[in-house]
C-alpha cells in the first residue's frame, strides 16, 4: 500500500483549504508541540507522562492556545483519549477551518502489551511476526488517540557501544530491509483510516547508526558507495513498502547536518524514490543546526530546513518563530511553505481525521490479556542460545523440570528493567518477572526454588554475594539473571567498555567456582564482551528485555516446552576494541589467515591484517544461534552456471539463479532454523565484502525430517553499487553459501558473464 500516493480528489480537497489558510495557519501546520505540563495536569489521561520522555513544549509556549488559533499542526508523545481529544476539540471545534491534529509517539515495541525491544524481535528473523507484533502495538495506541508512530527505527548498526542499536534490526542491510517493510505493514495496514492502523515515521534519515565511536549524535562520514549499499536500503524498503512519514536525523552526514541536507531529503528522498509524505524533524534537530555550526542564528536554521525539506519541526520553537518574517522577506519562497502544508494534509486525509477527529470507545490502559500469547511467542523468538554445554559434554538446556533451582541475580526479579528502552506507555505492574514464573513452575512441579539477588546492576558491593554463593551450594543447578538495566540502552545511552556492569561477573565467578551447573541468562539491550563467560559458564542464553511475558517465555524455554530459534542480527565481539565488528567485512591484501599456499613466502604472518591479542572474528557471529536439536545442510546448489549480465540489466525483475539446499533436522526434537543465504562477488570494478546476506527463511522440522529450500537471486540479491553509485552487474564470479550462521562453510558457484 502507498498511501503517500496523491489522490486526486484529496488534492482538490487540500488545494482549497490552501487558498482558504493564513500564512500564520499554514506554518502552524509544519509546528509539532507536546503538551505543557500544566495542560497535562488538567485532564486525568491514564499514565499520559509515561510516554512524556521528552520534556513538555518550551517555556512561553502553550500549545493549547495554539491549537484553538489553529496555529499547531501535530503533537508529541500527548497520549491518552482524554487528552489528545481536550486538544483535537480545540483545533477542530474551535478553529475557522476545522483541521484536525496529528497525535505522534514514541511506540516502540508495544503500546501497553510491551514486548521485546526491537533488536531482540529481530533475532526471530520473522518478518510476519513483526508485522503482528506491530499491528497490535497499533490497534492499542488507537484506542489512546495516537495516530501516527514514531517508528521504526531501521538505523544499520555496526556498532554495540551505540545505545540506540537496540532499537534497531541490527547490522545487515537485506534483513534489516525485510523488517523494516514488516514494520511498515503491521502499523499501516491496507488503509491508514482504519481502526488499527496508524502512520509510521521511519527513522532516523539517514545514517544516524554509524556515529563515529558508537557515541550518540556523532558526525558520520562514508562514502557514497557506502551509503547506499550499507545504510540506505531498509528506509528506501520502509518508503516503497508506503510508509506515511520519514523523520531525519541528528546526525550530520559528509558534513552536512541531516535536518538541513538537501542531497537527502531531495535528491534522494523525493526525486529518486518518489516520497511524497511528510519528513519531521528529530527532536529540537532544527535548533540544533546552530550547534553543529551551519546556522549562526534561529532563522538561519528555520530557513535551511524547511527548504532543504524538512516539513514539521519536532519542537525548536523555530517554524512558528521564524517562518512568518522568512517568508515575508522573501528568503522562504511560500511555495515551498504550500508543498510542506499539503503534505501534512495528506496524511490527515489519508488518516480518515477530516472526518472522525476524534478518539472514542474503551481504551488499552493495560496489557491486554489476549495479546500476550503473541508478546510471549516475540520473547521466545527473540531468545539466542549461544553456548550449550562445554565440548565434548552433553548439552544442559532443556533443564530437567524435577532439579532445585538457585536463581540469581538483579535481573531475575526486576519488573522496571524487562521493558527495555522506549516501552511505550507501559506499566511495570504488568510484567510477569523471571522469579515469579519460576516460583510458578517449581509449585507446579513440586520442586524448591531458592532466590538471592546477589548484586545490584552497578557499583561494587559483595554484600549479596555470600547469600547467592549458598543458594547456589544448595541447588543441583545455578540460573543466573544477569546484564544491563533498561536505561544502558537506547538513546544517549553510549558505552565505552561492554562487559557485565558493575560486579556482576565478580558474581558469576564466585558462582562458577562451586562446581554447580550454570545456566547464565543475559539481558542487555546490545551485544555485550562475553569472553569470560563463554569459557567459563556451560550454557549462556541472550534473553535482550523480553517484555510483559519475560518470565514464562524464559521458563518455557528453559525447560524445553519451546526450542530457542533466534539468530544474532549483531555480531558480538571478543573486545571492545574490534569495533564496528561486522561480518560483512571487506577483504584486506593480507588477511588473517597466512600464509597463503597461492603466495609462499609472500610476506611474513607477522605483516597480516589482525590484533596482536583477539582473533579478528566475533566470538558469537551475525546469525548464529544454537537450538536444541541439530540441523545439517546438504546438497547446495545453484540452478545455473552461468547468468548473462545483459539479461539481467534489461530485466531486472528476472531471478535467474535458485539457490538451494537440504536442511535436515538430525535432533530429537521439533524445532526451527532460520536458514541463511549468502553472496560474495569476486572479480567486480568494485571491491565487495567477504559475504552478503541475500536470503533467509524460518524452516520448522520434525526430528529426522529433510526439506527442500529454495532462495531466488535475481537483480536485486546480485547487483552492487558501481563507481557511479548505481545498482549494477558484471562479469564476475559468484559464490553463494547456504547454511544456518554467517559461518556457513558450504557453497555453490556461478559465473555473471
Ligand atoms: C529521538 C527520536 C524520537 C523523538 C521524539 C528524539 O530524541 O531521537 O527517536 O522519536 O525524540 O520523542
Amino acid at each position: 500500500m502507498r498511501p503517500q500516493l496523491a489522490d486526486p480528489k484529496i488534492e482538490r480537497r487540500i488545494d482549497e483549504l490552501l487558498r482558504q489558510m493564513t500564512l500564520a495557519e499554514k506554518i502552524g501546520q509544519l509546528v509539532q508541540y507536546s503538551a505543557t505540563e500544566e495542560r497535562s495536569a488538567k485532564t486525568s489521561a491514564v499514565n499520559t507522562a509515561a510516554l512524556n520522555v521528552n520534556p513538555p513544549a518550551p517555556g512561553g509556549v502553550d500549545s493549547f492556545k495554539l491549537a484553538e488559533a489553529g496555529e499547531l499542526g501535530s503533537m508529541l508523545n500527548t497520549v491518552g483519549q482524554e487528552i489528545t481529544n481536550h486538544f483535537q476539540h480545540a483545533a477542530v471545534d474551535h478553529t475557522r477551518l476545522h483541521i484536525p491534529l496529528l497525535f505522534g509517539a514514541d511506540v516502540i515495541h508495544g503500546f501497553r502489551t510491551i514486548f521485546p525491544v526491537p533488536l531482540g524481535t529481530a533475532s526471530s528473523w520473522d518478518p510476519e511476526l513483526i508485522s503482528a507484533l506491530a499491528h497490535m502495538a497499533a490497534s492499542e495506541a488507537r484506542t489512546a488517540g495516537v495516530n501516527w508512530f514514531y517508528s521504526p527505527m531501521v538505523d544499520v548498526a555496526r556498532d554495540p557501544r551505540w545505545g540506540r542499536c537496540t532499537e534497531g534490526a541490527g547490522e545487515d542491510p537485506y534483513l534489516g530491509a525485510a523488517i523494516a517493510r514488516a514494520y511498515i505493514r503491521g502499523y499501516q495496514g491496507e488503509d491508514l483510516s482504519a481502526a488499527g492502523s496508524v502512520a509510521a515515521s521511519v527513522k532516523h534519515f539517514a545514517a544516524y547508526g554509524a556515529a563515529e565511536a558508537g557515541r550518540d549524535y556523532n558526525t558520520t562520514d562514508m562514502s557514497e558507495i557506502r551509503l547506499r549499499q550499507v545504510y540506505l536500503p531498509p528506509y528506501r524498503a520502509a518508503v516503497e513498502a508506503g510508509a506515511a512519514t520519514v523523520m531525519s536525523a541528528f546526525n550530520s552526514l559528509n558534513g552536512i547536518p541531516a535536518t538541513a541536507n538537501p542531497f537527502l531529503l531531495q535528491t534522494i528522498l523525493r526525486s529518486e524514490w518518489g516520497f511524497n509524505g511528510p519528513v519531521v524533524s528529530d527532536y529540537t534537530a532544527v535548533m540544533e543546526l546552530v550547534r553543529h555550526g551551519i546556522a549562526l542564528n534561529g532563522a538561519t536554521a528555520a530557513a535551511k530546513a524547511v527548504t532543504a525539506g524538512v516539513d514539521i519541526d519536532m519542537m525548536s520553537h523555530l517554524y512558528d518563530a521564524e517562518l512568518p518574517a522568512l517568508v515575508k522577506s522573501g528568503r522562504v519562497p511560500v511555495g515551498t511553505i504550500d508543498e510542506a502544508v499539503r503534505r501534512v494534509l495528506r496524511l490527515k486525509f489519508a488518516l480518515g481525521l477530516f472526518t472522525q477527529p476524534f478518539t472514542q470507545g474503551s481504551e488499552v490502559t493495560n496489557a491486554v490479556a489476549s495479546h500476550r500469547p503473541l508478546a510471549r511467542r516475540a520473547a521466545e523468538e527473540s531468545f539466542v542460545l549461544l553456548k550449550n554445554g562445554d565440548a565434548g559434554e552433553s548439552p544442559l538446556l532443556p533443564l530437567p523440570k524435577n532439579k532445585k533451582i538457585a536463581l540469581i541475580g538483579p535481573l531475575a526479579d526486576n519488573a522496571n528493567d524487562m521493558v527495555g528502552a522506549w516501552s511505550g506507555a507501559n506499566n511495570f505492574g504488568d510484567v510477569v518477572t523471571l522469579r515469579s514464573a519460576l516460583m510458578e513452575h517449581a509449585q507446579q512441579n513440586g520442586t524448591t526454588l531458592l532466590y538471592a539477588k546477589g548484586s545490584e546492576i552497578s557499583g561494587d558491593s559483595e554484600a549479596g554475594f555470600a547469600e547467592a554463593v549458598s543458594a547456589a551450594r544448595a541447588a543441583d543447578i545455578a540460573v543466573l539473571a544477569l546484564g544491563e538495566s533498561s536505561d544502558m540502552s537506547g538513546e544517549a545511552a553510549s558505552r565505552a567498555h561492554l562487559d557485565l556492569p558493575g560486579n556482576q561477573q565478580k558474581l558469576l565467578e564466585s558462582i562458577a567456582a562451586i562446581g554447580k551447573p550454570v545456566v547464565l541468562l543475559v539481558f542487555s539491550g546490545r551485544p555485550l564482551v562475553l569472553d569470560w563467560e563463554a569459557s567459563h559458564v556451560a550454557a549462556i542464553m541472550e534473553v535482550w528485555f523480553p517484555g510483559v511475558e519475560t518470565g514464562p517465555a524464559i521458563v518455557e524455554t528453559l525447560f524445553g516446552d519451546v526450542s530457542p530459534s533466534g539468530k544474532l542480527t549483531m555480531s558480538f565481539p571478543r573486545a571492545v576494541g574490534q569495533e564496528p565488528l561486522y561480518y560483512s567485512q571487506f577483504p584486506t591484501g593480507r588477511p588473517e589467515q597466512f600464509p597463503d599456499p597461492a603466495h609462499p613466502g609472500f610476506v611474513e604472518t607477522k605483516y597480516v591484517s589482525k590484533y596482536l591479542d583477539v582473533p579478528n572474528d566475533a566470538l558469537f557471529p551475525f546469525g548464529y544461534g544454537l537450538s536444541y536439536t541439530t540441523f545439517t545442510y546438504s546438497n547446495i546448489k545453484v540452478s545455473a552456471t552461468t547468468v548473462s549480465v545483459a539479461m539481467l540489466r534489461r530485466n531486472q525483475k528476472a531471478q535467474p539463479v535458485n539457490a538451494s539446499a537440504t536442511v535436515t533436522n538430525t535432533g530429537h526434537r521439533r524445532a526451527t532454523e532460520v536458514v541463511q543465504c549468502y553472496v560474495r562477488i569476486l572479480g567486480a570494478s568494485v571491491e565487495q565484502p567477504v559475504r552478503n546476506l541475500k536470503g533467509f527463511m524460518r524452516v520448522t522440522l520434525d526430528p529426522g525430517e529433510a526439506k527442500s529450500i529454495q532462495i531466488p537471486l535475481g537483480f536485486e540479491e546480485l547487483s552492487f553499487y558501481g563507481r557511479e553509485n548505481r545498482p549494477v552487474v558484471e562479469p564476475a564470479d559468484y559464490t553463494v553459501w547456504i547454511g544456518g550462521s554467517s559461518t556457513a562453510q558450504q557453497s555453490a558457484h556461478f559465473k555473471m558473464q
